[in-house]
């Protein structure tokens, strides 16, 4: 939601400025803007256009710019939006200036008393040149300034409610930026006569690997040769220089159309890197996890708390586990959970999913439960994000960075830690014998393989998408583990085509959704969990007896459903509890080439981002 760039040192600051906003453009795309100042003041230039194949906001601006070049200075903040409060236009788009021209702003997140407060600042007569939350913070800036810029920072920020990751930049203060964060993310980085900061490494690594992870109040003063670092009272703070193991060539499309495919791909080696390091032989160890086996064995409730994919991720776990451990599993939306007085007992543990490690709702969710006395299990991507730091254990998925909006590897290598966690408490538990310990860690050690087997075999998926783009309504249904996977297929196709698609459980249909089968509606419908496979063409049979025209997703040398389906996507053989990676691989590629067919803007879907962290 939103991200936010700033640079100060001896280079021309625009340039750096739209290259980092490059890179963070997946967290929001609806305007992008810049603020640099020069020589006592500040040049603003934004732009805001709706994605196509061939415009973006970011594409205006750099063309407006020049590329950066026809706007000098070495100091500047930068912004790309992710439309909350007033609509995707110029004049809505960061950064925002106070009257008087001496503050630029960018803001990431949502202060929550602007409307108290623009009212305060309209009386003293501030005027607005937006529908933003964000603007007031300018004007406060304004009202407080008497020469300090730091003192005018912490009188400002005293009065904001909410979430804001903050750049600013003073016209009487050159080369000086002031970063701030409260609970939205935000990443300083620490190079050489040059400093910078970013709501994401991503739009660091180019420049420097060094970074600096501020806490929630925290804010921080920025020079070309320093970095200092204040707790909210202005107190400074030492804080320790990490180093970040990405590189900018993980971050880069690496020779793909589009990133989506790029991550599609990358699945094998992101899974290898999730697993690997956790298995000592045939042994899967969790280093330096604080739960110990006595806590395991203790645990008599499991909720798996996330949003959106990654709670498809949770239903896979959630089958697994109980199958293996025996534990009741809930899988509970975050936004849900977090207003749901949930019921927490020191028994209970909470597993958080996040890629980004940064979702408001998950976050909340994660604060409710453990305030609760939940123990809290993390499967978080981005090392150091802010739930990452809330978790009592995490579980990296050590993926590399993920940019597509749409989640791939994010979501496998989920599913794939979820498999270890489920196996491994499982044995602790003595929930299952030590032959189906070694069969499990060996299903586990053939994800990546099974990753890479579910792209070979289906190398007419692109041809099957060409069939079938134009469909309006798309269902999936499957049952058990193969449904919790055809909710995150749909859920794909509908979030990068733009085609209405919607999962159900196949026993479920009759009780409603079968109203809306009719000649030629296509139904993808998963049947690979093969305890139930005979339910699951009984399934088929109905949907087809009424026109609907069937994808079948089968595992290869299968052929029974071969003569109910009109068409047919294979999936790797595996072991029954261990399959859903290759089951999900071609319904992401098949989501990719029916959005392709359809000319979508792939890795920036209208109306989304990646990390959303307003509610
Ligand atoms: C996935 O393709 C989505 N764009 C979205 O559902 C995502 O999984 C969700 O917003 C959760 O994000 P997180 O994993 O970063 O918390």
């Amino acid at each position: 939601m939103c991200g936010i760039v700033g640079f100060t040192g001896a280079e021309q600051a625009a340039p750096i400025l739209l290259e980092g906003l490059r890179r963070l453009e997946y967290r929001g795309y609806d305007s992008a803007g810049l603020a640099v100042e020069n020589g006592g003041r500040i040049t603003v230039v934004k732009a805001s256009v709706p994605v196509t194949k061939e415009d973006s906001s970011l594409i205006t601006l750099t063309r407006r710019t020049d590329d950066g070049k026809n706007v000098p200075g070495t100091c500047g903040i930068s912004h790309t939006r992710w439309a909350t409060h007033g609509a995707p236009t110029d004049y809505n788009s960061h950064p925002h200036m106070s009257c008087d021209g001496r503050f630029a702003i960018v803001h990431n997140g949502i202060i929550e008393n602007y409307v108290t407060l623009r009212q305060e600042l309209v009386e003293k007569g501030y005027e607005f040149a937006s529908e933003t939350d964000s603007e007031v913070v300018a004007h406060l800036l304004e009202m407080y300034y008497e020469g300090d810029f730091k003192a005018a920072v912490m009188k400002t920020v005293a009065r904001l409610e909410g979430a804001y990751a903050l750049g600013i930049v003073c016209s009487e203060h050159p080369g000086t930026l002031y970063a701030v964060r409260m609970a939205s993310p935000l990443i300083l980085g620490a190079g050489k006569g040059e400093n910078f900061f970013a709501s994401d490494v991503t739009a660091l690594v180019s420049h420097t690997r060094n970074v600096i992870y501020l806490e929630d109040g925290e804010f921080a003063c920025l020079t070309p040769e320093s970095i200092t670092v204040y707790a909210p009272d202005g107190a400074e703070v030492e804080k320790q220089i990490s180093v970040v193991e990405w590189d900018v060539e993980t971050a880069s499309k690496g020779g793909y159309e589009h990133f989506m495919l790029k991550e599609i791909m990358e699945q094998p080696k992101a899974i290898k890197n999730a697993i690997d390091p956790r298995l000592k032989g045939s042994e899967i160890v969790f280093e330096d996890m604080s739960l110990t086996d006595e806590d395991i064995k203790n645990i008599d409730r499991i909720i798996i708390t996330a949003c959106g994919s990654a709670s498809y991720a949770g239903q896979v776990g959630r089958y697994v586990i109980e199958k293996l451990c025996r534990i009741p599993v809930s899988v509970e939306l975050a936004s849900e959970l977090r207003y749901s007085d949930p019921i927490i007992t020191d028994r209970t543990l909470l597993i958080v999913i996040s890629q980004s490690g940064e979702t408001a709702d998950t976050k909340a969710a994660l604060e409710e439960c453990k305030a609760r006395g939940a123990k809290v299990l993390g499967i978080i991507n981005v090392v150091g994000s802010s739930i990452a730091r809330l978790c009592n254990d995490v579980l990296y998925n050590w993926a590399g960075p993920e940019i597509a909006v749409a989640t791939t590897k994010g979501y496998t290598t989920q599913v794939a830690l979820l498999y270890m966690f489920a196996v491994y408490a499982a044995k602790v538990r003595g929930t299952i014998d030590r032959e189906e310990y070694a069969t499990c860690v060996d299903a586990i050690k053939a994800l990546p393989e099974q990753a890479q087997r579910a792209v070979d075999i289906n190398p007419d998926v692109a041809k099957t998408a060409k069939k079938y783009y134009d469909q309006e309504h798309i269902f999936f249904i499957g049952r058990n583990i193969d449904y919790a996977v055809s909710l995150e297929g749909s859920l794909k196709l509908k979030e990068i085509s733009y085609l209405h698609s919607e999962a159900y459980p196949a026993g479920e249909l009759k009780h409603g959704p079968i109203a809306l089968i009719n000649d030629g509606r296509l139904v993808v419908a998963l049947c690979c969990y093969d305890e139930l496979f005979d339910k699951m063409l009984s399934n088929i049979k109905e949907v087809r007896a009424r026109g609907a025209r069937v994808l079948a997703v089968a595992a290869e040398g299968d052929d029974r459903v071969l003569s109910e389906a009109d068409d047919v996507i294979r999936v790797p053989a595996a072991h029954e509890l261990f399959g859903a990676i290759g089951e999900v691989v071609p319904l992401q590629l098949f989501a990719y080439y029916v959005a392709r067919e359809n000319g979508c803007s792939i890795d920036k879907p209208k109306n989304l981002a990646k990390s959303v962290t307003v509610e």
